[in-house]
């Protein structure tokens, strides 16, 4: 089994595109995010391909958000599947309901606390409260995992003042927004490198364009690899 720290995400229009790049990488890569952006065509079909046919671990990245009772029957229609992650927002209410719609499962729930898109004026305007995003983080997190989160995603510049948290033993920490050195930023702001993410306090990195773009995605990957195993 290859080192499942690294997260390919899998940021393509369908299973076709999906499975393709699964293939190209090959044994290289043994965990993927699938997100909103595949829903149309045919997310939640790939994730159980690739689990069950191939023996990957799926991190389905659907960012729930509604009333409890909402969560908690989605969240309960996903764990029949047996995939690996699941992400909801960090708000307590919804953490809540999806940890019980997860059940008994091995379904673990990742709580989003601050999306990484949004700065303080888009938090005004949503009528969120005063105080840098650095605080709201940690808080939005402390909460998450108070309400049963099995872990949050984060940017892996504010990694290590999670892991600082006395709630996040035991937890984990996922985090995007993770460029190897040189490589183009695209929308990501707030990045660090693979290496540095994990000494943040990540368990587990997601990496797309970076890999999918390449010109070589496997040696893209690979090189990932090698920066986490020398780290
Ligand atoms: O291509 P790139 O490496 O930037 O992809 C990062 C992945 O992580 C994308 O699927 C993106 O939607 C997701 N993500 C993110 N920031 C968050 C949450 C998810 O970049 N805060």
């Amino acid at each position: 089994m290859s080192d499942d720290r690294l997260i390919v995400a899998l940021d393509l229009p369908n299973v076709i595109a999906g499975l393709e790049l699964a293939k190209t990488l090959g044994d290289a890569v043994s965990f993927y995010k699938i997100g909103l952006g595949m829903l149309t065509g045919g997310g939640l079909a790939l994730a159980n391909e690739l689990k069950q046919e191939h023996g990957k671990r799926i991190f389905l990245d659907m960012k729930f958000f509604d009333i409890g009772a909402t969560v908690e029957a989605a969240v309960r229609g996903i764990a029949q599947f047996d995939l690996d992650f699941l992400t909801v927002h960090g708000d307590p209410h919804v953490v809540r309901a999806a940890r019980e719609g997860a059940g008994g499962s091995d379904l673990k729930i990742l709580a989003v606390t601050v999306l990484t898109s949004l700065d303080r004026a888009d938090l005004d305007a949503s009528c969120i409260k005063a105080g840098n995003m650095t605080d709201l983080v940690q808080e939005r997190a402390a909460h998450a995992f108070d309400a049963g989160a099995d872990g949050v995603i984060a940017s892996p510049q504010e990694a290590a003042l999670i892991r600082a948290l006395p709630q996040a033993a035991g937890k984990l920490i996922v985090t995007p927004g993770v460029r190897p050195a040189g490589a183009t930023l695209g929308d990501q702001k707030r990045v660090t490198t693979p290496a540095q993410a994990i000494a943040n306090g990540a368990d587990h990195i997601v990496v797309g364009r970076p890999i999918w773009q390449a010109t070589d995605p496997r040696a893209a990957a690979q090189a990932i690899l090698d920066e986490l195993a020398s780290a």
